[in-house]
């Protein structure tokens, strides 16, 4: 089965913060999970290069926008390895076979007769690229978003047709009413289609940096239908001599923020359906990570440096947090105290004492061996169905709600510590057998935790379960949801003593 997600593409008028990371970081752990279930995946990003925004901080900077592209792409590029996202490939729009690509696409949809030429006049945000409705407007004609003036606009533009498109959008939102989740961002999708459309503009005059129209050389594509296509377009080229569409699209799921939920769930749709190409199967709408009440944007100066914090936590507590202190699909405010506290309780206490102890014990009570016994049936029905039901709270995309079922296991195995107390059956010959149960069921415990928290922290559950005697040599298999069952894997195996997986940080 094929698995295609993406992630926004980032515009490159600015550094990469953490609300990049934080999309590209949702998408990767539903890539790997679905790895994990043997799925043949595809995880695209990349960075969305063309249209004012761009050109305007190119100006200002006094460089040309290919090279403030070519700067800025890079660091969105060593952003990717450094938060440890899987990604197959990553896009720039200023590619040429993207280029290429959208020109096709939407001369299809100009040949189909959705197109056509007018004037347009309104309020424009150069930040948002973005032509404002009414309701859209902030005090004294300013953006809601970005809080600056708007610019009043009328040029000669193609138009997209969008209005003929209302009907087929009310049509795939009836018919496939998880097509946008949360229900909550579904809702307010479809009550902006049936609020009625009207046609946007689907070109631009007085820019060129952007992608040409091939019926009109004095325009460019508007850049926001030059970027949605990337998730089409990507396919075609992102493996050389091989086009991969047939294979992944429809695309199985786009993440996105909030802030661009008109785009994906209005626009792309309609724009696919006027170039008879199949629309996408889900949309995941996440909110904002909010630093002092307000999202965290470059341009309102208040981000948190994704680098910064790895550099002190490293790349999984990074991972971890995010996803913890805020349930992905809602806003949520986020700290440097929040972050600190739950890598101490959580990570370093809960999880990292938790493997280290195991490990530790299986040393010393039994030589490093795992005692090859049935695992406690008393804990067993704690652990019943648990795959099964991260499985389908991942199927919804509900990254935050499946870490908090399998955090909850991390926190049944500490107090089955506790309860089984293994020091005191130590001292005692006649309960080997009790001990014996005990550390086969929390060896057993901990990899079934670990082997299901993969996604989220990846470098840590492979060095964890390398020390649990499963390195697979990069095979995938003890990494398999399959395998994600409490007393599927044998004891008998040989551990090894692992030091400190979250260290106490200065
Ligand atoms: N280039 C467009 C997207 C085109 S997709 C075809 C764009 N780029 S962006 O650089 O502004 O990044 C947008 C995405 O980054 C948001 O949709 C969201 O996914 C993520 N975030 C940016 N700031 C964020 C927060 N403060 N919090 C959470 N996510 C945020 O829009």
């Amino acid at each position: 089965m094929a698995f295609y997600v993406t992630t926004p593409i980032y515009y490159v008028n600015d550094a990469p913060h953490l609300g990049h990371a934080y999309s590209t970081i949702g998408a990767d752990i539903l890539a790997r999970h679905h790895r994990q279930r043997g799925e043949d995946v595809f995880f695209l990003t990349g960075t969305d290069e063309h249209g004012e925004p761009v050109a305007q901080a190119a100006e200002r900077e006094g460089v040309s926008p290919k090279e403030l592209a070519d700067r800025n792409a890079k660091r969105f590029e060593d952003l990717m390895p450094r938060i440890n996202a899987s990604n197959d490939f990553f896009i720039r729009t200023s590619d040429e076979q993207h280029k290429r690509r959208v020109q096709e696409v939407l001369q299809r949809v100009y040949d189909n007769g959705h197109v056509y030429k007018g004037v347009y006049e309104g309020w424009y945000c150069p930040r948002c690229a973005d032509f404002k409705t009414e309701q859209e407007l902030g005090p004294g004609n300013t953006c809601l978003i970005h809080h600056i003036p708007l610019q009043r606009e009328r040029e000669d533009n193609w138009f997209f047709r969008l209005s003929a498109f209302q009907e087929p959008l009310e049509r795939l939102y009836l018919d496939h009413t998880d097509f946008v989740t949360p229900r909550t961002r579904y809702n307010e999708a479809l009550s902006f289609i049936t609020g009625g459309l009207n046609d946007v503009s689907l070109s631009r005059s007085q820019i060129s940096w952007g992608v040409e129209v091939p019926w009109d050389a004095n325009q460019v594509f508007y850049v926001w239908f030059d970027a949605l296509l990337n998730y089409y377009t990507a396919l075609s080229f992102a493996r050389p001599g091989e086009d991969l569409t047939e294979r992944f699209w429809p695309a199985s799921f786009h993440v996105l923020g909030k802030d661009i939920l008109k785009f994906h769930a209005v626009f792309w749709p309609a724009i696919l359906m006027a170039a008879e190409i199949e629309v996408p199967r889900r949309l995941f709408i996440h909110g904002w990570l909010l630093l002092d009440g307000e999202k965290m944007s470059k341009s309102l100066g208040n981000v948190l440096d994704p680098f910064e914090v790895m550099d002190r936590f490293g790349t999984d507590a990074l991972r971890y947090y995010c996803f913890r202190e805020v349930a992905f699909g809602q806003d949520g405010s986020i700290s440097t105290a929040g972050f600190e506290s739950r890598y101490e309780t959580e990570l370093a206490n809960e999880y990292g004492n938790l493997a280290s102890r195991t490990l530790a014990m299986i040393a010393r009570y039994r030589d490093g061996t795992v005692p090859a016994v049935d695992v406690d049936p008393a804990l067993a029905p704690d652990f019943e169905g648990l795959a099964e039901e991260v499985r389908s709270l991942l199927d919804q995309a509900e990254i935050s709600a499946a870490l908090e079922r399998i955090w909850q296991r991390v926190r049944r195995l500490n107090r089955y510590v506790e309860e089984s107390a293994p020091w005191q059956l130590a001292k005692d010959e006649e309960r080997a057998q009790e001990l014996d149960i005990a550390l086969r069921s929390l060896a057993e415990g901990l990899r079934v935790v670990t082997v299901l928290l993969h996604p989220y922290v990846p470098d840590t559950a492979a060095k964890l379960l390398a020390a649990l005697g499963l390195d697979d040599g990069g095979n995938g298999v003890a990494m398999s949801l399959e395998g994600a069952r409490f007393g599927a894997h044998p004891g008998g195996g040989r551990v090894e003593k692992l030091g400190q997986l979250f260290p106490k940080i200065a």
